[in-house]
């Protein structure tokens, strides 16, 4: 996990999910893939991360989760598996595509769809730990080539470095992309899905859940202003969900992380700090330079007018919402 000492796990795992995703919505974007879908899918992809190491088996098995012996032996590799059981779960997410690029986000696999191999990606590129990776470079020239340019790039890299086990999906995908081996298909079984509420209580689900549903809800709410697949449409929703990405730092936590942050922050509440934790992790922490985006993140909370449409839509946005949750 990436440690910068003063933000809580939980914020970095929320900085990595919505840092995937806004990943995954560029490479959408180029791949010809639905970006808004690609940014929910990356946005989800460690959904199974909810669950500790220690109790990953446990969990699975009482799901009913089939796992490979090499998911035993190393259980941080279950949390792809139980991120696709939660998203069917948690968010009645029913396409196959976006539950395929959960479960396949590690290793990716043989055939896959395009929005399968931009979540594989997405995460390698927005990796969770300090520093940049060591891949990053080949891996951005091999995708300005092509996706499956790309794909091969990590998965030799991959293939090559110290794995403590090899995943039999990873097996398949060098097989198939880097030795052009043939595996018989993978089909989906149907079942149903369900998590107890004690399970739910124990890993905080709810909760989680909540904070996405709010993410979520306002990219959509701020795009339906304009035509789906129009660039203000795409522009309105990135701006409406990342507004959200300092939602999980504590009330009494925020003046202090906007220090450490060497924010100039004034005679700000602690709600009024939000916006502009969300601004700065959208400048350092996903790299948005264009300053409409900016501009909406950053007085997404204000009444005042503002001078662009995205702006607008995201205010829009954030009182429909806002409201919906003090209802
Ligand atoms: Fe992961
Ligand atoms: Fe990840």
């Amino acid at each position: 996990m990436r440690d910068c000492g003063f933000l809580t796990p939980v914020t970095e795992n929320f900085l990595h999910a919505y840092g995937v995703g806004k990943v995954a919505f560029e490479l959408a974007l180029k791949f010809n893939v639905d970006p808004e879908t690609a940014f929910i899918a990356g946005s989800l992809h460690d959904l199974g991360g909810a669950i500790p190491d220690s109790n990953r088996v446990e969990v699975a098995e009482s799901l009913g989760i089939e796992l490979f012996q090499e998911e035993r032996e190393v259980p941080m590799l279950v949390h792809a598996k139980q991120g696709d059981y939660f998203a069917q779960v948690l968010f009645g997410i029913e396409s196959h595509d976006v539950l395929d690029s959960i479960r396949y986000h590690t290793t990716c696999i043989d055939n896959a769809s395009n929005l399968v191999k931009i979540i594989f990606i997405a995460d390698k590129i927005h990796w969770d730990r300090n520093g940049e990776p060591p891949y990053l470079k080949g891996l951005l020239n091999a995708l300005d080539r092509s996706l499956d340019e790309g794909c091969c790039y990590f998965l030799e890299w991959l293939w090559n470095s110290d794995l403590y086990v090899v995943h039999p999906f990873l097996v398949r995908s060098y097989g198939y992309y880097l030795k052009g081996q043939n595996f018989q298909a993978l089909t989906r079984e149907t079942r149903n899905v369900y998590v107890s509420e004690d399970i739910k209580k124990k890993y905080f689900l709810n909760e989680i859940v909540c904070e996405f549903q709010k993410a979520f809800g306002m990219g959509e709410k701020a795009s339906e202003l304009f035509p789906k697949g129009s660039d203000s449409f795409n522009k309105a929703f990135i701006a409406a969900v990342l507004s959200n990405s300092a939602n999980t730092i504590f009330e009494n936590q925020r003046q202090y992380v906007a220090n450490k942050f060497g924010l100039k922050t004034g005679h700000e509440t602690n709600e009024s700090l939000l916006p502009k934790l969300s601004h700065y992790f959208a400048k350092n922490r996903f790299g948005i330079d264009d300053p409409e985006l900016l501009q909406a993140i950053l007085y997404h909370q204000q009444k005042s007018d503002c001078e662009n449409e995205i702006c607008y839509s995201v205010k829009i946005a954030y009182q429909k919402i806002h409201k919906e949750e003090t209802k």
